[in-house]
């Protein structure tokens, strides 16, 4: 078992700030965990930031699997979690725990769901079977297409009520946390009152338990990124600069180097041994 359990993460409410992050294979969780970042989630923001997908509607359970067991097999210390994508738990509780066991399965400590009151039942559900939980509401990517695209949310009464009730469905099943995505920070403050479990914001202002960003929104991979989120390197610049110089060696002749290959020290003792081994393959 690793070190940071749902457990330790609801009894830092309060007390420490809890950091997140996504991480989609095993050199990123690597380093996330190395980091020491206290859950590492496979997010199904995968599809769009690994696999180019325009929202995340189209990543596929196998795809979450197979991620899953890459970042479980890196992660020694931190939680980690797993994303249910789109499609993998609306349909029926049955579905919805079947899916959720392979998510367990492929080694995570715990799966995380979209929304909140509509999925009360299924929580409870996984919760008794011992799969904990972490909830998801404000802006709710997997409901982009009904949001009408991806905007901050709660400024409404009636959002306002929809973000409370989601997250006090949530307690009230056994989450351990839930994510509040992209809403103004007046009201993650307030849901963060109103429940005893753990709030993660993201785009979601200070007044949270703990905040989580995307692995390649936080390291400056690509150049349009969500507004809330802070870059803290130029990985792309980096990278960049990186494979240019790469290319401009080969085309140079300049790489390999000395001390990048071996050779023959008695070219004499190369010639016979080529020779015979020439000879040897005319004789075929
Ligand atoms: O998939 C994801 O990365 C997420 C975060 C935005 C919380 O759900």
């Amino acid at each position: 078992m690793r070190e940071v359990t749902p457990r330790k993460i609801i009894g830092m409410k309060g007390k420490e700030k809890i950091a997140m992050v996504t991480a989609y294979d095993y050199p990123s969780a690597l380093l996330a965990d190395k980091a020491g970042m206290d859950i590492v989630f496979v997010g199904d923001s995968v599809g769009m930031v690994v696999y180019g997908e325009e929202n995340t509607l189209n990543v596929s359970m196998e795809q979450m699997v197979f991620h899953t067991r890459a970042v479980a097999k890196a992660v020694k210390r931190a939680l980690v979690l797993a994303d249910m994508p789109f499609g993998s738990y609306e349909v029926s509780v049955e579905e919805g725990v079947k899916n959720a066991v392979k998510l367990i399965q492929a080694g995570a400590d715990a799966v995380k769901i979209e929304g909140g009151y509509d999925h009360e039942k299924l929580v409870r559900k996984l919760v008794r079977m011992g799969i904990p939980v972490m909830g998801h509401t404000g802006l709710t990517p997997q409901r982009y297409l009904r949001l009408g695209g991806y905007r901050l949310m709660g400024e409404s009464e009636d959002e306002i009520e929809e973000i409370l009730r989601d997250a006090k469905a949530l307690e009230k099943a056994g989450a351990f946390a839930v994510v509040l995505e992209f809403t103004l920070a007046d009201v993650a403050k307030l849901v963060t009152e109103e429940v005893s479990i753990p709030t993660i914001g993201i785009g979601s202002g200070p007044w949270v338990d703990g905040q989580v960003l995307v692995w390649h929104d936080l390291l400056g991979v690509y150049e349009n990124v969500p507004p809330f989120v802070k870059r803290y390197a130029n990985l792309a610049g980096i990278i960049q600069l990186a494979l240019e110089n790469y290319r401009g060696e080969v085309k140079a002749g300049e790489f390999p180097g000395k001390e990048h290959y071996w050779e023959f020290l008695d070219k004499d003792d190369f010639r016979r041994k080529a020779g015979r081994a020439l000879e040897r393959l005319g004789k075929e």
